[in-house]
This record gives C-alpha cells, sequence and structure tokens, in this order.
C-alpha cells in the first residue's frame, strides 16, 4: 500500500505532480487560457456584487489561504481577509451577502471551519468550499465547491493535499480575474500555461531535492530549535515548512516574515540557531536577502532555497538547495517541497513515527 515507499508522508510528497495534474484536469483550456470550475455554481455577474472575500481555515489549510490572498488580490482585484477558523467563529465579523466566504479544508470535516461556514451562512455570505472529499460535510453545506483531486491522504502531516489546494486556489483565482475581466487575455494564458507546466518540473527535480536534502540534514538534525523565514509568497511558506517540522519532528519551530526579524526574533540567533531561508528571485529578492544578510552577522546557521544560477548566495552559506526558475506565482508550489522533504528527512533521521505523530488527528471533527 506504500507502493515501495518507506511513510505514507513520502509516498504522499512524491504524489503531488499527480495530485496537481488531476486538481486541474479538463479546467484550463492550455490554448485560449479559459478556466472552468463547472461546481463553483458562480460566474461572470455572481463576481459584481462581491467586494470582500473571506477565507477561513485551519492548520496547513490555513497556509494556503494565506497564499491565496496575495494572488487573489493581485489579479481579481478583491480584498481578501484570511481568518483561523477558531477565532473566526468567536469574532463579531462584518459579513453580509456581498461578502464571499470560502472556507478551505482537505478533509471537509473540521469542526471550526464548518462551523465557520455556518455562520457566515446565516449571515447572508455565498460560501465555497475548497475540499479534497468528495461529499464531504462542507461540500453538501457550501453554495460551491472547487474540488482538489489529490487522492486520499493517510500521512497526518498534510503534504499533497496542501499543493492541490494551492493548485486549486491559483485556479480560482485566474477564473474570477477571467470573469471579472481584471486580466488580459494574454495574462490568462500566461497564467494558465505556468499552472498547468508546474507538476512536470515537480516531477523532475523531485529525487535531486530529496538526495541533496538527506545530506544536508546531518548537521541540522539535532537542532533543538529552527527558524523558517521568507518574505511576499514565500512567507506562508516558511510558516508551513515550521509547522511541518514540529508536527512530525517535535523540534521546535517557528516561521517569520523575514522582515519581522528586526522587531524581536533576531535576539534569538546565534551559531547554534538553524534557519532555513526562502530567497527566490522574486519582486522582493533584494529585501530578502538583505534579511538573511542581518543573519548572517549574527552568525546564524543558514540553509537557503533559492533560484538557480544565483551564485550570490554562495558568498553567504554553503548550504543552499537551488529550485528551477519558474514563474514567480508558481513559487509557492514549488518552494514546499523542499520544506516538506527537510521535515521529513529531519524526522526519519531522528526516528520519529512520521505518519502518526504523538497527540495529533488526521480530522480534527472536535473543538
Ligand atoms: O482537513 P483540514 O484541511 O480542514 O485540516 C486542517 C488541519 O487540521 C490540518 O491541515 C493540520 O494542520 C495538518 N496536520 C497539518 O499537516
Amino acid at each position: 500500500e506504500k507502493a515501495g515507499y518507506k511513510h505514507f508522508m513520502l509516498k504522499e510528497i512524491y504524489e503531488q505532480p499527480q495530485a496537481i495534474t488531476n486538481t486541474l484536469s479538463g479546467r484550463i483550456n492550455a490554448e485560449t487560457g479559459e478556466v472552468s470550475i463547472p461546481e463553483l455554481n458562480l460566474q461572470g455577474a455572481d463576481f459584481d456584487k462581491i467586494d470582500r472575500i473571506f477565507l477561513v481555515a485551519c492548520g496547513t489549510s490555513w497556509h494556503a489561504a494565506l497564499v491565496a490572498k496575495y494572488w487573489i488580490e493581485k489579479y481579481a482585484n478583491i480584498p481578501v481577509d484570511v481568518d483561523i477558523a477558531s477565532e473566526f467563529r468567536y469574532r463579531h465579523l462584518l459579513i453580509n451577502e456581498r461578502v464571499m466566504t470560502i472556507a478551505i479544508s482537505q478533509s471537509g470535516e473540521t469542526a471550526d471551519t464548518l462551523a465557520g461556514i455556518r455562520i457566515a451562512k446565516k449571515m447572508g455570505s455565498k460560501v465555497v468550499t475548497i475540499c479534497n472529499v468528495v461529499g464531504s460535510t462542507m461540500t453538501r453545506e457550501s453554495d460551491g465547491t472547487v474540488y482538489t483531486h489529490a487522492g486520499p491522504e493517510i500521512g497526518v502531516a498534510s503534504t499533497k493535499a496542501f499543493t492541490a489546494q494551492l493548485a486549486a486556489l491559483f485556479l480560482f483565482t485566474i477564473y474570477v480575474a477571467q470573469q471579472k475581466k481584471t486580466i488580459s487575455k494574454e495574462k490568462g494564458v500566461e497564467l494558465g500555461r505556468a499552472l498547468i507546466g508546474i507538476s512536470s518540473v515537480i516531477e523532475k527535480e523531485l529525487p535531486r531535492i530529496q538526495d541533496q536534502i538527506s545530506r544536508l540534514i546531518e548537521s541540522f538534525y539535532d537542532a533543538r530549535d529552527f527558524l523558517f523565514v521568507g518574505r511576499g509568497l514565500s512567507f506562508p511558506i516558511a510558516l508551513e515548512g515550521a509547522l511541518k517540522l514540529k508536527e512530525i519532528s517535535y523540534i521546535h519551530a517557528e516561521g517569520y516574515a523575514s522582515g519581522e526579524l528586526k522587531h524581536g526574533p533576531i535576539a534569538l540567533i546565534d551559531k547554534d540557531m538553524p534557519i532555513l531561508a526562502l530567497v527566490p528571485q522574486d519582486d522582493v529578492y533584494q529585501k530578502s536577502i538583505s534579511n538573511v544578510e542581518e543573519i548572517k552577522a549574527r552568525l546564524g546557521r543558514l540553509i537557503l532555497i533559492g533560484t538557480e544560477g544565483d551564485t550570490h548566495l554562495q558568498n553567504i552559506t554553503d548550504d543552499i538547495i537551488y529550485m528551477p526558475n519558474v514563474h514567480e506565482d508558481m513559487n509557492p508550489i514549488m518552494y514546499t517541497i523542499p520544506a516538506q522533504l527537510l521535515s521529513y528527512e529531519i524526522a526519519t533521521r531522528r526516528g520519529c513515527d512520521v505518519d502518526q505523530p504523538r497527540n495529533l488527528a488526521k480530522s480534527v471533527t472536535v473543538e
């Protein structure tokens, strides 16, 4: 059942290209860039009535929401609020029929997220669920759905469900932008092709990335703490990397927006503090590099994940994993791969049961 892999988690990491391909299958026309999402039940004029979107989720699915905020605001031009479901459900919400609420949930059964959409619906909001389980409670209670087709995820740590959520959310972004005409036809083709193309890039790179990481972790696996940092689209991926590491290896880890370091956490940095920094050559690259250089000046043990050909990184550290130069909106999907594999390799090196971490359940159906 593990198809030759040592753990479900590793199998599911390797299933990601297929999960993304299945999620996109039949939904984008590579020639025209046109997107269709029939189960969403919303088109054209429906979006004219929406002036705000709430994204509501827990855990890893919340990280997908944080990435989607950047995409939706940039291309569909709709303000997006992102909320942790357990906060959303108990706060004074300003919701009406002009607000769309989108739940993101692998299982479709998470208690807090479900409660959140029930409240939003009562307040008149249109409710959409991004979900991996056909017929789950959230999909039954929503006005529309975008299914991810990642297949069953057995490992408690979410991997392929997350990258499939990102693919579905980018698909949704292109769809809304096309319906609202906030992007040109050419932009639609460009974004659609970038999304379709990411699976084969990941497929090709996965074994190399795992191999390089498995060698690198020898000097990091016994760390007590770990920081993950990134800016822009890489910030939520830093949070996701930190969650993955603490969940399966029991190392204390935190994710930060790189620009926040100097507001407190930089006090933690010394020669024993490993920091994984995501530094793709995107529109905030220069800013990220100056943050990383500040870490270096405080003797932090840096691991850099950056763009192939970026030789400047070699002046900062020897521990670099290079990623192929993909479309900048695809970086969150691409850079998730080394974050997952680093956590997996460290946890297995420490002898942890990565598929069944202590104290955790696959689906949190109670509050
Ligand atoms: O099924 P859901 O996506 O609603 O689950 C949400 C979280 O419980 C889940 O992502 C959790 O954080 C994972 N164990 C993370 O790997």
